[in-house]
This record gives C-alpha cells, structure tokens and sequence, in this order.
C-alpha cells in the first residue's frame, strides 16, 4: 500500500490544494485459471491482487473534469467538463474516467459539478494484469461515491465493461471487471460467464504465495489476435449450433464435445474450440481441487490449461513456456501458468510462501541462463476488490 501522507501530497502539488479529498483503490488481478473463455460462456477463476491503481477525487464548483496520472505526467492536467464526454484519442489514459462518466450520463445519473482527479498506481500497463479495468474500477467506484449514487460493484463492473468495449473500444469478456470489482480477499472470484453469477472460493493459500512473474514483453499484435481467436470460437459456435441446441461453446462437456468434434473440419477452429471446451472443465475440476485442499491436483490443473493455451489456442509465447516449465521444475512451485490474454506479459505461480526467495533466485538464474533476458516479478496474496482507502 501506498502511504496516506505521499498520496496527499502527491495531489496537492498537481492541484494546488487538498482539501475533502476521497481516495479508492482498485486492484489487479491475475486469472488462476479459465483462460480465455469468459467470450465463449465459460467459467473463470480470477482474484484480485495487492497491486492496482489508486485514485483521488476532489469535487469542483463548476463544470470542469480534469486528470493527472504519474505514469503519464508528461501529459500533465488533462481537462474536460461534464458537457465534453465524448472518447477523444488526445485525452490517453482519461478517457477511462471521462468514459465512466459519459455512460453513467446515458444511463440517467446527473454530475451538478465537475471533479479533480489523480492517480497513480503499482501495476505496470500492457503486462495481462488488468491495469485497464483496475483504472476504471477506481473511477468508477470514486465517481460513484462523490456523487451520492447508487450501483453496487456488480453494476459497476458491468458499467466498466461497457466503457472498455464501447467507449474504448477493446472487445473483452466480462472477467477482468469482475474480478477487479467482486474480489475478496483469500478468496478466487468463481464466474460463470453465461449468467454473470459468482460465488467466492476460498483458497486454501495460508502457505502459499502468488508469484507473478512479468516476462517483460510487450503484448505486440495482441489486440488483433484476440479478436481472431474470439472469432474462431464464434464460427465453431454457430457450426455446432446447427446440430445441437447450445448458447455458449462452454455448454458442452468435454464428452459431447467429442462426439461433434468432426463438424470442425478446420483444424484451427477445432483445436480453438477443444480449448473453450476443456479449459471449462478444468475450472470446474480445479474448484473441487480447492475445496478439497488438493492443491497438488490444482497445479495439475494449471499445468493442462497452460499447455492447451499454448498448443490448442495458440497465445502464448516461447518466453511464458520457458518460464513455467522452469518453474514447474522447482519443489517450491505448486503451479505455473501463462495468465491474462498472452502474446506476452506474466505466468502466475503458486509458491510455498516460505522459499518465494530462493524460488525467484533459481527462476531469474535459468532464465537468464537461456535467454540472456532479467524478469520483473510481483508477490501478492489474493486481495479484496476495489475499495475506498481511508485518508484519516
Ligand atoms: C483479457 C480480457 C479478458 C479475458 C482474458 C483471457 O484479459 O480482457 O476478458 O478474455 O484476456 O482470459
């Protein structure tokens, strides 16, 4: 956590002054397992982590909105006003907000005055952390606490996804919001993508650690190919559905998918659609794990889903392989994943809390042993969703 007095501080030297300041924060999240398969009805098995974004918010007289990120203060104060909302590619990171904003507008909420915001955060962009919902969490659960309204997280994360997919303009599933806004500390946000219904799964890690390790690269292409593999299932959907009375590829148990599997004659499609169809099951499968205790069994787990993301889906990288089949190998190591959309950023590890040391120094050794190339990592425990942080 980021200390009350810096965050005070740090607003008042953009603003000028900080008086009635309210502060939030939103975490990240990293996804246990359930990769790729929230568009596709799936189950999924995040929780948030103890990075994320913070955000200050000051109410203004009249109408203006404005914005200071730190990662972005080249950009400096970005101004708006609550009669300007529209997505602008020149506002950057504020469109976040400003989308918050314009859809709580759409949806009836009226804004009599403008605010002041600053945010800074502990999750770098770009690594499969979620740093784009963490931002529009923060914003939105700030904007809805200074203007007295009243949407629980839900609603809030439904919003969030509405701003990301229409106002910015990236197609995602419903999962990073979700877990950004519905997350309990100690426990994974399970969601099943048809309904949107969740439960909360306790986890059974008071040994162990979640290590996130960032492969440092940056996610080139990843917009498009999501898109494609998002595509490639949507076609497998509607081949199937000429046969079989079904919503979501997610419908169909690993069994019935076997029987249809021939309708695929597209290998490609094929293996995409084995993907959605067995990651399901591994979700499921890894939840008795959990309930259980069985976290042996988990790992497993982790380790079938990593290799069908890399194989049948196609979206890891030879970096993220490395990393968790060298992780895998170490006695500390529970499980190891690619985690988020891939083409880059982190694996998550589940390591016995007491050797996270000598498990990062084996794993930062053989990794540069291989590739030359040093890694960033994160140690975290799973944390609560987005939430105010007190000032006083
Ligand atoms: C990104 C998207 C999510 C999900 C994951 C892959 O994080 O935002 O909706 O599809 O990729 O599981």
């Amino acid at each position: 956590m980021l200390k009350k007095q810096e965050l005070i501080t740090a607003f008042r030297q953009v603003y000028g002054e900080a008086t009635d300041l309210k502060a939030y924060f939103a975490p990240g999240r990293v996804n246990l397992i359930g990769e790729h398969i929230d568009y596709s009805g799936g189950h999924v098995l995040p929780c948030a982590i103890e990075q994320g974004t913070y955000l200050l918010i000051k109410g203004r007289d009249d109408q203006s909105i404005r914005g200071y990120s730190d990662k972005y203060a080249d950009q400096g104060i970005i101004h708006s006003d609550l009669g300007d909302t529209e997505f602008r590619a020149g506002r950057g990171w504020f469109n976040y907000p400003v989308g918050i904003v314009d859809l709580m507008k759409k949806q009836g909420c009226s804004f009599n005055h403008g605010f002041d915001c600053f945010v800074t955060g502990t999750i770098p962009e770009e690594a499969g952390l979620s740093s784009s919902a963490s931002l529009e969490l923060a914003a939105a659960f700030a904007i809805k606490e200074l203007y007295g309204l009243k949407q629980d997280k839900k609603e809030l994360a439904l919003l969030a996804h509405r701003v990301e997919n229409d106002f910015i303009g990236v197609k995602c599933g419903f999962m990073d919001q979700f877990a950004v806004a519905l997350s309990k500390a100690e426990y994974a946000l399970l969601l099943d993508c048809r309904n949107l219904n969740y439960e909360h799964v306790p986890l059974c890690f008071d040994r162990v650690a979640l290590v996130i390790i960032d492969s440092g690269q940056k996610r080139a292409l990843a917009h498009s190919a999501y898109n494609e593999r998002r595509k490639s299932c949507e076609e497998a959907l509607a081949l199937l559905q000429l046969h079989r009375d079904i919503d979501f590829l997610c419908d169909l148990s690993v069994k019935e998918f076997q029987h249809l599997e021939l309708l695929l004659e597209d290998p490609v499609m094929l293996r995409r659609a084995r993907h959605a169809v067995t990651e399901n099951a591994r979700v499921l499968q890894a939840v008795l794990e959990l309930r259980d205790g069985s976290l042996a069994q988990l790992g497993q787990l982790m380790e079938e889903s990593h290799r069908s993301l890399q194989v049948d889906y196609e979206v890891s990288t030879p970096e993220l392989d490395l990393l968790a089949a060298l992780a895998r190998k170490h006695e500390a190591c529970i499980g190891a994943r690619m985690t988020g959309a891939g083409f880059g950023g982190c694996t998550v590890n589940l390591v016995v809390k007491d050797e996270v040391d000598v498990f990062i120094d084996y794993l930062a050794g053989q990794y540069h042993r291989e590739t030359g190339e040093e890694f960033s990592y994160y140690i975290s425990a799973a944390a609560d969703g987005v939430k105010p942080v007190p000032l006083v």
